[in-house]
């Protein structure tokens, strides 16, 4: 059971930016990551197509035995771990949602934007934290519509990106937020470009090192953290194009030729 994988879905390749802090945090797990590009953005899709989708991944990801699932995905998450959860009631789930605690607990300026998807939205976690602070620090929201899909096709870094995040983050910055929240796995590919736009001014809030330490209590608590030093190693899947993601772990997640197996799977 220690030496069990751990395995991380998303909508695609945004996980990746979870696993990268996953695999600093747990240097000697190995990991199994399912790509379900081929069904990209989740974030614009009905909630039962969302829960049927995230539930064919954790049927695949528990046919690999893994010991513990990180739903990389704000999206999924929002919309379905309560009822993975009830279906699946003995595995460990990690979930991600909108840092929106510590950008509130934070913030000087009293104001801070979330960007996420429309699923993202609509899910219980953001609706209730945003509940809870929403008389003490104005939260405005906005849906990244075409960011993630961007990301799927690697043109993240092309002038309608920089329009997109310009015309996103405009009325925030108008509004004169302190905080940025990337409420979607995908977004941290942006940064960079959010940098630029805002001159380094605005704080950016992501949850891939909140959530590689959640997965560590669960690990230790439940004593299944692997203590065997035999190494890192990661499979991936994907049920969209196998050259994006092997260029995406090997430029983004650099990890080396022979610490991996990518495969397309239908
Ligand atoms: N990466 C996902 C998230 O964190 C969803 C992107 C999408 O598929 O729309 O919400």
């Amino acid at each position: 059971m220690k030496t069990n994988p751990i395995g991380i879905f998303d909508s695609g390749v945004g996980g990746l930016t979870v696993m990268k802090a996953l695999v600093e945090a747990l240097p000697n797990e190995s990991y199994i990551y399912l790509a379900d590009s081929k069904n990209a953005p989740y974030g614009e899709k009905s909630k039962s197509e969302i829960i049927a989708l995230t539930k064919k991944n954790v049927e695949f990801l528990l046919s690999k035995n893994c010991k513990l699932i990180v739903i990389a995905c704000n999206t999924a998450t929002g919309i379905s771990i309560d009822y993975l959860r009830e279906i699946f009631p003995s595995i460990h789930f990690v979930g991600l949602e909108p840092a929106i605690k510590p950008a509130c607990l934070k913030t000087k300026t009293g104001i801070i934007g979330v960007l996420a998807t429309e699923g993202t939205f609509k899910g219980r976690h953001f609706i209730e934290t945003s509940n809870k602070y929403k008389d003490y620090v104005k939260i405005i929201s906005q849906a990244g519509y075409k960011l993630a899909q961007k990301v799927e096709d690697t043109t993240y870094t092309d002038n309608e990106s920089y329009s997109l995040i310009k015309t996103y983050l405009t009325p925030m910055l108008k509004e004169n937020i302190d905080y940025l929240v990337l409420g979607c796995t995908h977004y941290p590919f942006y940064i960079e470009t959010i940098n630029k736009i805002t001159s380094g001014k605005i704080n950016i809030i992501e949850s891939g090192e909140a959530v590689a330490r959640r997965t560590k209590d669960i690990l230790m608590t439940n004593k299944i953290i692997n203590t065997f030093d035999d190494g890192f190693y990661a499979n991936f899947y994907t049920s969209g194009d196998i050259s994006i993601l092997k260029q995406l772990i090997i430029t983004y997640l650099k990890i080396k030729g022979n610490k991996f197996n990518a495969e397309r799977i239908m």
